[in-house]
């Protein structure tokens, strides 16, 4: 082992010790109190620039003091939505043995582009996505590939979708580009999530060739609606459905609709950010019935798997299709042809070895955790809901049918207007981030403002649940609605 000095210091394993007994009592400093802190940030915008904003200095700290004063200069600009008691937007935690091996994987900081650049990461990959395939019960076959987060997937999904659909009609894509190109027609829900945009706008399709199918009352594309659409065209065509979306968990009649999308020629894809993971609940899997007959899916670990960030998949049928739309050699890479490269299934060049902390999320879990951790945050979503519409001055908007719940609050104003309602919502969504017991995020729901009720975290518990209720019910009541006698 070679030595080197720095800043005066020999850089050795010895420091290295030193250094990560010190983080791991941060880390571990961090997690002991976050059922005790504040699940919003406490700490202004201000004041952590402040902190964090000093003069970069010419020479070099110890490492020691770079950690030590990055705790504290971000202490209480952190969320702890790593905690039981955050239901905002749709964002899991982190099971312990997931954390614990990416502390490993930034560890031995292989790049993951290439089997030659880390052999185990690239088996580790093999494996968590044949499991994958396996617990959402996909097709064996389907190649596979870890992305950013689901995002990244839809890109890749899509990408393979734009391919396939224009080598079907006598156009390489990845040489012509698509200047001339058959225009490619997108279908898709009109409860879509964002994502798909982006991914249209990064492909060079462009949101211009999306047509939004609309939806029934329960947010679900019928199979009418998409008949219709399809008959408009016989341009190659990209249809986008829900397997949950982010209000409702609204899920399409998959059944139904794929049938109908693939006799028309259309390529299937599936946004299943959170949603296709209710495929490994027996109580929940029968509500995605008919998903498996897609094309392309794209999925989060990082959300109801609860790895770290940084982890999403995409799924795809047409595997030539996929690398076709990846692929990529150079010289100065070393390929082989009997292992797996991810650089040929990822946009990334360089990338984390994301593997990893899949594959301790399954084995820490086993099929029936994962089934348990569906099953138990869909039921705190249910408690949550109906336990928050029953307060006084709180109302019911949609009682959740799998994680996803919808709640708003009536002004206590004497006849109070809908805009009254929406206004009063979002100030007490505001109230209850502020209060510090639970955190929310806020939405439009079919034109009124709304509370989301988002269970995706491992650590949630029937006890988180009663307190988030309490504390609700005491920023209600702090807000002028009467408590129930
Ligand atoms: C339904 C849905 N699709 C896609 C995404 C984007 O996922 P990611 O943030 O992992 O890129 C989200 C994020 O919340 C989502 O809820």
């Amino acid at each position: 082992m070679t030595n080197n000095t720095q800043n005066g210091i020999e850089i050795g394993v010895s420091n290295f010790h030193a250094l990560l007994e010190r983080t791991q009592a941060h880390a571990v400093d961090f997690l002991n109190k976050l059922d005790k802190r504040s699940v919003s940030a406490t700490t202004d915008t201000n004041t952590l620039r402040r902190r964090l904003g000093i003069p970069l200095g010419n020479d070099g700290i110890p490492a020691e003091r770079v950690i030590d004063d990055l705790v504290a200069a971000t202490e209480g600009g952190h969320l702890g939505s790593a905690g039981g008691r955050f239901f905002a937007w749709v964002i899991g935690g982190a099971l312990p043995s997931a954390l614990a091996a990416d502390w490993l994987t930034s560890t031995w900081d292989n790049n993951a582009a290439l089997y030659a650049c880390g052999p185990a990461a690239s088996v580790v990959e093999e494996v968590a996505g044949s499991w994958i395939k396996e617990v959402l019960d996909l097709p064996s076959t389907a190649s596979f590939a870890f992305t950013t987060g689901c995002q990244m997937a839809h890109f890749t999904c899509l990408a393979a979708a734009r391919h396939a659909l224009l080598r079907d009609r006598g156009w390489n894509v990845e040489k012509d580009g698509l200047t001339g190109a058959p225009a490619i027609r997108i279908l898709a829900s009109e409860q879509r999530h964002g994502s798909i945009e982006r991914a249209l706008r990064f492909l060079g399709i462009g949101t211009a060739a999306l047509v939004p199918l609309t939806t029934d009352a329960d947010a679900r594309v019928t199979a009418d609606v998409l008949f219709k659409a399809l008959r408009v065209s016989d341009s190659p065509t990209i249809v986008i459905l829900d397997a949950a979306d982010l209000n409702v968990a609204a899920i399409d009649p998959f059944s139904e609709l794929i049938p109908i999308a693939r006799t028309a020629g259309a390529w299937v894809h599936i946004d299943g950010a959170f949603g296709l993971w209710a495929r490994a609940s027996g109580q929940h899997r029968s509500k995605l019935t008919g998903v498996e007959m897609a094309h392309s899916w794209a999925t989060d670990a990082h959300k109801w798997l609860n790895t770290p960030k940084d982890l999403g998949i995409a799924l795809i049928t047409d595997s030539n299709a996929h690398r076709a739309a990846m692929v990529i050699s150079a010289d100065y890479l070393t390929h082989d042809a009997t292992t797996r490269d991810q650089i040929d299934w990822t946009p990334d060049w360089t990338r984390r070895a994301r593997g990893f902390a899949v594959y301790a999320a399954f084995r820490e879990l086993g099929r029936h955790g994962v089934a348990d951790l569906i099953d138990r945050s869909c039921a705190h979503a249910a408690a949550l809901a109906n336990g928050i519409a029953a307060l006084h001055g709180a109302e019911l908007v949609f009682a959740p049918t799998l994680n996803q719940g919808l709640v708003r609050f009536l002004s206590p104003k004497p006849n109070a207007s809908e805009e009254d309602h929406d206004a009063h919502t979002a100030s007490v969504i505001a109230s209850i981030n502020a209060e510090g017991t639970a955190f929310f995020s806020g939405t439009v729901w079919k034109g009124r403002r709304a509370m989301r009720i988002s269970v995706v975290n491992w650590r949630t518990s029937d006890s988180d649940v009663h307190a988030t209720i309490n504390a609700v019910a005491r920023v209600l009541v702090s807000m002028g609605s009467k408590p129930i006698s």
